[in-house]
Order: C-alpha cells, then structure tokens, then sequence
C-alpha cells in the first residue's frame, strides 16, 4: 500500500482511523456483500502514531477478513470491529469475521513473513501489521472465535500511558515535585466527596 516514507506520528484517536478504512473499502465490502458491525468506544484517548501506517493494519486485517469469508460455505458475511480502553490504559481493537477461521497448525507461522495460504498470497500482510504494532509499542494476537471465524486483536499505548510511563521514569530524580502534586491531587478528590 504505501510506499517508503518516513513515519508521521501524531496524536490519533483510533476510532477515526478505522472510520476512514470502511470508507476506503466501501465498494469492496458491498461487491463481496460484508457487513460491518461496529461498536467504538467513545471518548478513547489519543494514541500517539503515524496515521497511514495505522490505516494499513486496519486495512490489511479487514481484507484478510473479507478473503476469508469470500471462502467460507456461509452467505452470512459479517465483521465485528471494535475498539475499547484495555486494563492497561492501552486502546485496543478487534476484528472478527464469519469465515473460515484459522486452522490450528498454522496459528504459529501467521506473523511470519511470506506466510500465505492463498492461491497467489504474498504472506505479507500480517508481517507488516506486527511490524507497525510493534514500531508503535504494542502487541498483536490471533485466535479462533468461538463462534466461528477469525478474531485478530491489537493493542497500542495511549497518549497517557506514555506520559504515565515517562513521569515513573522522572519521578525517580523529582521526588519532592511529585509528593506535591499527590497531595494536591489528594485534597481536590477529597473536596469533590463533599
Ligand atoms: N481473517 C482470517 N481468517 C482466516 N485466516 C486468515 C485470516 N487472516 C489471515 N489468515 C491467514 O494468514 C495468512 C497470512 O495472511 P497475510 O500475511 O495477510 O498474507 P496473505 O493475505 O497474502 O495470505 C493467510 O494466508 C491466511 O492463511
Ligand atoms: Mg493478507
């Protein structure tokens, strides 16, 4: 999809993102008669990333969604996106499809590069959608639903992860100036109470 550039980060919400790939892969859905189920988390904090690159996860996962239901016996085509605020104060997305899902030995290899199944596949894609994840500090998993289907989740650190993140690091060197904002915090949660 996109060629080589240098990566762009800025502050994204990730709901946005995946706005902009159903656009982008309006016509292709209707043709292969795919319905999109969406539930966004409203509100999600922002995610600090290159935007193209994001899009080409979203894209590369909606695709592999729709070959494999191109292939499934079912006529029902549906896919589930949805993104959520994670335990870990990290945004998160999934992606679950009604195809063919994902056999169990090959569960391993998915991420490997030129890993393909497909009748002229490159087996790039999911490669290049780890790389992305990982370049932007965050994980990606694959698993079978089970009702059927492929489910391919990932997540990445918000903006105030990272920034929680850097004030454990600087809290180390600024003891004092961090018992002063605790205490700060402490009266004003205390007031709210009342
Ligand atoms: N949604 C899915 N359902 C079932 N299998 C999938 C799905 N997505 C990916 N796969 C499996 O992972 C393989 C690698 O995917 P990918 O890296 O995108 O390469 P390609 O699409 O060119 O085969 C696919 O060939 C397929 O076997
Ligand atoms: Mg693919």
């Amino acid at each position: 999809m996109a060629g080589k550039r240098a990566p762009a980060y800025a502050l994204l919400g990730l709901n946005d993102i995946v706005r902009e790939c159903l656009v982008f892969l309006r016509h292709e859905s209707e043709d292969k008669n795919v319905v999109f189920k969406t539930r966004l988390e409203p509100n999600l904090p922002f995610i600090r990333g290159d935007q193209i690159q994001l899009q080409q996860i979203i894209v590369n996962l909606i695709v592999n969604s729709i070959q494999a239901m191109k292939a499934a016996p079912q006529t029902q085509h549906e896919i589930y996106l949805e993104t959520s605020l994670d335990a870990n104060d990290h945004v998160a997305f999934s992606i679950r499809d009604t195809g063919t899902g994902i056999p169990i030995e090959y569960m391993e290899q998915l991420f490997d590069g030129f890993f393909t199944t497909k009748d002229g596949g490159l087996g790039i894609g999911l490669a290049i959608c780890q790389s992305i994840v990982k370049a932007h500090g965050g994980t990606i998993a694959a698993a079978n639903h089970a009702d059927g289907g492929a489910l391919f989740h990932f997540s990445i650190p918000t903006e105030s992860a990272a920034t929680a993140a850097n004030d454990s690091a600087s809290s180390r060197y600024l003891a004092s100036g961090i018992t002063l904002d605790t205490t700060r915090q402490t009266s004003l949660s205390t007031s709210d109470e009342c």
